[in-house]
């Protein structure tokens, strides 16, 4: 599939919820955000029949985020379904990591091929503060028992308020070649105000090259991470919903004051 800016559009990010187990600061207020209900999520037949028509159409690269992915009930469940659709290449999960030590080996074993792990700092006072109540340990078992179920490679995501020379950031840099992670950082965004940037180390935010199409929790297909635009599946029908999608895909993104990055998944 190709939009209008004729970029081959072969990506799909899937929020499986808008919840989450921490409060990250840059994403979500401390008494959380206004919650899609639970008879609005879709349910897993409806998010595997909707990979099964994007890949009839030519996605074959397939995301799982959130929130945060591994609080939604049955993932696994869901991360075989989709892994048994034949066509998907590249099949990853982003977590925020602090369920990750027991749910890693699983999620290899259905099929999942590989993580991306935040991680914006290595000191546990300051991970406890920017996420509110999270301990970093959780998040260390976690990559190690990434690493050795084999979610190859493992990257870790760090969100950094202007440079990667910061501090923290140069940190988890050093703690990422030690333990052979590949580190991408993201600088802090506000999608109410459009402010977004790249992502250093990754594909993220390269509007002229975006290949992205992503899924809400409740079933909206966007083009676009820095936009409002979204078509509902359950009104118009998947294959009608990525199409209207595809077709008003915006040459570079401006504002959203819709999504969160809790339902939207970064
Ligand atoms: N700016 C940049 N990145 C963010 N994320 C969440 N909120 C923001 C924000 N405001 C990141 C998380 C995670 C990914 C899912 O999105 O750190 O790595
Ligand atoms: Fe949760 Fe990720 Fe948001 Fe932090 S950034 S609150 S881990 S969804």
């Amino acid at each position: 599939m190709y939009d209008r800016f004729n970029r081959k559009i072969n990506y799909l990010r899937i929020s499986v919820t808008d919840r989450c187990n921490l409060r990250c600061t840059y994403c979500m207020p401390e008494c959380g955000v206004d919650l899609i209900s639970h008879s609005d999520i879709l349910t897993f037949e409806e998010i595997h029949e909707i990979v099964k028509v994007s890949v009839s159409l030519g996605i074959d690269k397939v995301r799982i985020t959130g929130g945060e992915p591994l609080v939604r009930r049955g993932v696994v469940d869901l991360v075989k379904m989709i892994a048994g659709i034949p066509g998907i290449k590249d099949f990853a999960m982003t977590t925020n990591g602090v369920l990750l030590d027991q749910f890693a080996e699983p999620l290899a074993q259905v099929g999942l091929q590989r993580i991306n792990i935040s991680l914006d700092t290595l000191n546990p006072e300051k991970y406890k503060a920017i996420t509110r109540m999270g301990d970093i340990q959780n998040v260390l078992k976690g990559i190690r028992a990434a690493k050795e179920a084999g979610l190859l490679p493992v990257k870790i995501n760090c969100v950094i308020k202007e440079s990667p020379l910061e501090d923290d950031a140069r940190e988890v840099a050093v703690f990422c070649k030690e333990n052979d992670l590949e580190v991408r950082y993201i600088k802090e965004m506000d999608l109410e105000k459009g402010v977004f940037s790249r992502v250093i180390g990754g594909d993220g935010g390269h509007c002229e090259s975006c290949n992205r199409l992503r899924l809400t929790a409740n079933g909206k297909i966007k083009p676009c991470l820095f936009s409002d635009l979204e078509f509902d599946v359950r009104e118009l029908g998947v294959e009608e919903a990525i199409y209207r999608a595809i077709d008003s895909k915006p040459k570079s993104g401006t504002e959203n004051k819709q999504n969160k990055f809790s339902n939207i998944g970064g």
